[in-house]
């Protein structure tokens, strides 16, 4: 099984591409939650809907509502994600919503198999362990 934190380049403040994992294992769910290493408002809700993949941040940009847990629904060719807690909806693809607020996106790729999301943070499919500094 790949690492879920694996990336190419080491600076982590810029934007690289961060190995989420296989196609085969990201596919099989709608959405799903990223956990980032940069911490819980740079969580990445990953979508697998009509056979592609799309990334947006996991926290709404109303209130912070989890998007990840969210609806997904097309609606006149275009796929959008509705927040639970409010019911404002994003468009999957641009991250763009009626309301007139923006939801950021992020760059997806598949490349051997495998998926990544360019992020300025380290992603993974498991919560980061929490660290002390003091
Ligand atoms: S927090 Fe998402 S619509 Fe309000």
């Amino acid at each position: 099984m790949a690492s879920s934190n694996a990336e190419y380049g080491s600076d982590s403040a810029a934007e690289l591409w961060r190995l989420i994992g296989p196609v085969t294992e990201l596919s099989n769910k709608p959405c799903r939650l990223i956990y980032s290493e940069l911490g819980y408002d740079s969580d990445v809700c990953l979508f697998h809907t009509k056979g592609e993949f799309r990334a947006m941040d996991a926290r709404c940009a109303h209130s912070g509502g989890p998007l990840c847990e969210g609806d997904i629904e097309e609606a006149d060719g275009v796929l959008r994600v509705t927040c639970p807690w409010h019911d404002y909806d994003f468009n999957v693809r641009t991250g763009a919503s009626e309301t007139g607020l923006q939801q950021r996106v992020h760059e997806v790729k598949v490349e051997d198999g495998s998926v990544f999301v360019k992020h300025q943070g380290q992603l993974s499919l498991k919560p980061f362990p929490v660290t002390s500094e003091d």
